[in-house]
């Protein structure tokens, strides 16, 4: 039996004579993706021929062009901390629930269902989907906004997931305001280097943290001041900052709260490396609780994908205050090989998948 035919709800008029439905071939049907049955390493990633998705009413289909890859693609991969399997519904228990990797996308409109009203077929789009390490992915129309005209396609992938969390962490948890000190640590990751421009941009005087070979980096993304986490404990007391977005290293609480003036705030957003049950979560989960306790606030960080905050990023990056870094491009059937990058550490900006 044929499978359905992945067009558009809303059939683009060209005027000529409808001879009905072709028959669909099987390439119009299928797509290539990246495709994992089980949770585990890079090795289990295949790149397959599955069927191409179909977009429901409200949903837009977009022919992907650029696959952001972030940390949360190692997780949702691995499945692990187990914590995570409990706690994101979209997750299965045992094995994932959604076969394709990938949420940061960017590329054209393909086709949309008959109740979007803000995009036709031809636009070029980012925002976040599930399944983006595909030649086509569909979400909702509020998941994607007009792409920045000065990105390309492989920058604009590089931003949705990563430039949420950075904004939220810099903005919502750590209400950074004009002239404020802040610390980013982590600052040539993928959230990190985010982190560094929105401080910059909402008036901050910003000290990023690095190892060596990041420290040129960082200073040019615009940090004030960067420290060599390899040469300087940053949180020896000797100096002390308003803000920290916490997002590497995993630091104690009581290390970080050192390097915080007296009312200062934290802002942990992650740390990998940690155990298989609760990994870098912990830290997370008791900062809050420590905070009733403490002059200090401490805050975690739950970033949530917003059209509002996706439409701030794009005029953030069209005003020129924020760029995104590419670290490497991989082609699809690399995912795999790019992963293997992710894993070893030393991001510097994103990884992006050309499709
Ligand atoms: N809470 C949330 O909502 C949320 C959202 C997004 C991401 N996250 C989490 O945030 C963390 C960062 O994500 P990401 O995508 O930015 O990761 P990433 O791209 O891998 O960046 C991490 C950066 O930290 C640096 N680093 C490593 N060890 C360090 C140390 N000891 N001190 C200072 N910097 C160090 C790395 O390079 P160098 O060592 O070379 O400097 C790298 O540039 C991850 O754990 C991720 O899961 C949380």
């Amino acid at each position: 039996m044929d499978a359905p035919r992945a067009t558009t709800s809303a059939p683009v008029t060209t005027g000529a004579v409808d001879h009905g439905p072709e028959p669909a071939t099987a390439r119009e049907t299928t797509m290539q993706a990246i495709v994992q049955d089980r949770y585990g390493g890079p090795d289990v990633l295949e790149l397959r021929e599955i069927d191409k998705p179909v977009p429901k009413d409200n949903e837009v289909l977009v022919r992907v062009h650029a696959a952001g890859l972030h940390r949360g693609d190692w997780h949702v991969m691995t499945g692990l901390p187990y914590l995570i399997r409990i706690v994101v519904p979209t997750l299965g228990l045992r094995k994932p629930k959604i076969p394709v990797l990938g949420m940061d996308v960017a590329g054209q409109v393909e086709a949309v269902g008959s109740n979007v009203t803000r995009f036709q077929p031809g636009d070029a789009v980012f925002g976040w989907c599930d399944g983006s390490f595909a030649e086509y992915a569909c979400a909702g129309e509020d998941h994607f906004t007009p792409k920045p005209a000065n990105l390309s396609f492989e920058q604009a992938a590089a931003v949705p997931i990563s430039g949420f969390a950075a904004l939220q962490g810099v903005r919502d948890q750590g209400e950074v305001q004009a002239g404020q000190k802040v610390l980013v640590i982590g600052a040539a990751g993928a959230v990190g280097s985010f982190g560094v421009q929105l401080a910059k941009a909402f008036g901050a005087e910003v000290t990023g943290v690095g190892s060596t070979t990041q420290v040129e980096l960082v200073r040019s993304i615009g940090a004030d001041d960067v420290i060599d986490y390899t040469r300087e404990d940053v949180t020896d007391g000797a100096r002390h900052w308003d803000v920290i977005l916490d997002t590497a290293g995993r630091r104690p609480l009581s290390q970080l709260r050192r390097a915080l003036t007296p009312k200062g705030t934290l802002v942990i957003v992650g740390g990998e490396g940690a155990g298989r049950w609760l990994g870098g979560f912990t830290r997370n989960l008791r900062a809050p609780l420590l905070s009733r306790f403490v002059g200090q606030r401490l805050r975690m960080l739950a970033s949530k994908p917003r059209q509002e905050d996706l439409q701030t990023l794009r005029e953030l990056i069209e005003a020129g205050k924020l760029t995104p870094l590419i670290a490497r491009t991989y082609p699809l059937g690399e995912v795999p090989e790019a992963i293997r990058q992710l894993e070893a550490g030393h991001t510097r900006g994103k990884i992006v998948i050309a499709v």
